[in-house]
């Protein structure tokens, strides 16, 4: 199979490591090996156990404990229930490849991450798209359009929720409205949900974030077609260790899953099952911490978008890490990106690279330096006359 270049991720891959101030970043903020093992009790015996880590072959599917920690993510997975990846990538590309066939049709939400629509239609299915919409209140999806856009033989759904750009948010409602629709033409939906885990955004300048818990429930666990995407990249700030997860009721898919995986990393690493464990058995305080830190860059970036009105519409994200901000400047947000990356080394990201031709670009709130890589936005805008 023949794919297109990964747009987001070929741009990531000129700017991210020579652009010192990273303002898109969609991963929280990350901690060292050594920081994550000083969060269990006895901080020296972790480290002696992750030292002996055995650097032979894990187990296809992932270490029995590490799908046990990540069942009880969920409200009715058992262990068997779920298969581990390298990434959330790898769980996308062998799911699509064992879910679809060419001819299939396939919806998908729009925008997004680019492999949620390419794979499938690399793979010569018919992919239409959900359109998610600007509205007064920010990014919303409107459920009858979807409705519209099913057919009686439509293969597979294929949503985000929280949304990779826009924040949006599917609610308990519109999740059981989507497996309503999905379960009458008997498709699949698969649900990436590798955002989870923050809770809604507090309103601005409400207190408290909302716990975790208010989360619309995973799909696979209110549907049986239904697969859920997971991985520690990004609620949890630790991408490097490139550990995620699917989880499915459906012991068929899951077993064609596991074979395809063998044409891929066949297995996980093992120090990083090893130390994925040890986030997950800290998971709650993980997320706190970037829970909290993303409501204090909220509170920074309400001030800003309320100075700069006239410049921007916010689209405040509904949960997770990152916005899809509108700027009202003329031009190309692509040309003003990588001139801001140029001379202000401030990494935003364009919305070209969803394929989208509108002045949208992508602000990620979970990293520590937002304060200060938003002020040198706002420093650099000013001088070049653009606020
Ligand atoms: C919506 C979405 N799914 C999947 C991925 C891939 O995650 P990972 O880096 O864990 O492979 C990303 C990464 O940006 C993403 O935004």
């Amino acid at each position: 199979m023949r794919i297109p270049s990964f747009d987001l991720e070929v741009f990531f891959g000129k700017y991210e490591f020579s652009t010192p101030y990273l303002l898109a970043q969609s991963d929280c903020e990350s901690v060292s090996i050594d920081a994550l093992l000083r969060l269990e009790p006895d901080a020296e015996a972790a480290r002696r156990e992750f030292l002996n880590t055995g650097l032979g072959y894990g187990e296809n599917n992932g270490t029995p404990a590490l799908r046990k920690a990540v069942a009880g993510l969920f409200e009715n997975m058992k262990p068997e229930d779920v298969v581990s990846f390298t990434g959330a990538q790898e769980g996308i590309f062998a799911c699509m490849n064992v879910l679809l066939e060419p001819g299939d049709h396939v919806v998908c939400m729009f925008p997004a991450y680019q492999s949620l629509y390419e794979v499938a239609r690399s793979m010569g299915c018919h992919v239409d798209f959900w359109s998610l919409r600007q509205t007064e209140n920010g990014w919303q999806a409107d459920m009858d359009e979807l409705a519209a856009l099913v057919r009686k033989d439509t293969k597979a759904i294929i949503v985000n929720s929280p949304h990779n750009p826009t924040g949006f948010t599917l609610n308990s409602a519109q999740t059981a409205a989507l497996c309503a629709l999905a379960e009458k033409c008997g498709a699949w939906v698969f649900c990436d949900e590798v955002y989870r885990g923050l809770g809604a955004n507090a309103a601005a300048g409400a207190a408290a974030p909302e716990p975790a818990e208010k989360e619309a429930p995973w799909v696979a666990d209110v549907y049986e077609k239904g697969v859920s995407l997971g991985v520690l990249s990004k609620a949890y700030g630790l991408p490097g260790l490139r550990v995620g997860w699917l989880a499915c009721k459906d012991a068929a898919l899951r077993e064609g899953i596991s074979r395809y995986k063998n044409y891929l990393s066949i297995c996980g690493a093992t120090p990083a099952e090893a130390l994925a464990l040890v986030a997950l058995r800290h998971g709650l305080e993980l997320l706190a911490a970037n829970r909290n830190l993303i409501q204090r860059n909220l509170a920074v970036a309400d001030a800003f978008f309320a100075r700069h009105a006239e410049t921007f519409i916010y689209n405040r994200p509904m949960a997770g890490p990152i916005g899809f901000p509108r700027m009202r400047l003329q031009g190309s947000v692509g040309d003003f990106c990588e001139t801001l990356a140029r001379e202000a080394g401030v990494l935003l990201l364009p919305a070209t690279v969803y394929g989208l031709d509108e002045p949208y670009f992508r602000i990620g709130y979970g990293r520590a330096s937002f304060a200060d890589n938003l002020a040198r936005l706002e420093a650099w805008m000013t001088r070049k006359g653009l606020l």
